[in-house]
């Protein structure tokens, strides 16, 4: 299995504090069958050191030798998690903040809410020739009262990745029913653990694909720790992963499948992504500067 977003670099972010507990992660991995991790330390938010990339760099060899010194046996690929601010397409076409140096990219949106203008970024990211991958938008409070922006974007030809600890209901059954509305629908690709510590979202992923199992089948469950992160280490196109849906459409099957409760009208005055949405309590603005360089 791939785990295509962890934080294990220690003494960086919200991760591990010392290499102990890296070591320690990378060990619970090894253990549940992970072959290969891609580290996605945060950039933006949450990091110790001011984004200092110079320093991040430093860390990232020192990582790699000691994981080797200690005889973990996994192969390790460096990318990040970029936290989406006004700058934030200036900012990963500068640096290319990768998956291994690829096209794919690492998004993670504010927890709150999906912003105004979010679809023009992820646009004017995709017309520079990145592919931008959703972290966990299952977490998010703004994909999970509207779907049907998680299913736009996706159709925009973004992927989207579900945390572990989702799916096996770590993160509490309001979130695994948003994985399971999201897997139906075609609108994740990707299983990763978004490791941070050794508990609460601990390194692991084969609960996970067991718990995916029983909502899309073993075969595509597999897929999302195996074929699809492989795809994208390799700088490939994602395999046909079927047409993604709106979950509105189906709400009320879909609903019943997942034992959700039925939701309330939607908000007056919400539109589509790239337009002016008013009403919700789950959107923040966004502004992108159309000419940056
Ligand atoms: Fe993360």
């Amino acid at each position: 299995m791939i785990d295509l977003h962890t934080h294990l670099l220690w003494d960086w972010d919200d991760g591990p504090d010392d290499r102990v507990q890296a070591l320690e992660m990378c060990r619970m991995a090894e253990k549940d069958g992970t072959k290969a991790i891609c580290l996605t330390p945060h950039l933006f938010r949450a990091n110790r050191y001011g984004d200092n990339l110079e320093l991040l760099r430093q860390r990232m060899v020192e990582f790699d030798e000691e994981m080797r010194t200690s005889g973990i046996g996994i192969e390790f690929h460096w990318g990040a998690e970029v936290y989406v601010h006004a700058e934030v397409v200036r900012a990963v076409e500068k640096f290319r903040f990768t998956v291994d140096q690829t096209s794919y990219v690492f998004l993670e949106f504010a927890a709150d809410g999906v912003p105004v203008g979010a679809a023009n970024m992820l646009a004017q990211l995709m017309s520079k020739g990145f592919v931008p991958i959703i972290s966990h938008p299952e977490r998010n409070k703004g994909f999970a009262a509207r779907p049907e922006l998680l299913f736009e974007f996706v159709n925009m030809g973004c992927a989207a990745q579900v945390t572990a600890a989702s799916l096996t209901g770590e993160l509490g059954k309001e979130t695994r029913t948003t994985a399971g509305l999201f897997l139906v629908n075609n609108l994740v690709h990707i299983i990763a653990s978004d490791a941070h510590r050794t508990i609460g979202r601990p390194p692991g992923l084969s609960g996970a694909v067991e718990a995916a199992s029983k909502i899309v089948g073993e075969s595509k469950a597999r897929a999302m720790v195996t074929e699809v992160p492989r795809a994208i280490l390799d700088n490939k196109a994602l395999p046909d992963w079927g047409e993604p849906e709106n979950p509105l459409r189906h709400k009320t099957w879909t609903q019943r499948l997942l034992g959700m409760p039925r939701r309330s009208t939607r908000p007056a005055g919400w539109g589509g992504g790239g337009g002016q949405r008013t009403g919700s309590g789950h959107t923040t603005v966004l502004k992108i500067k159309k000419n940056s360089t």
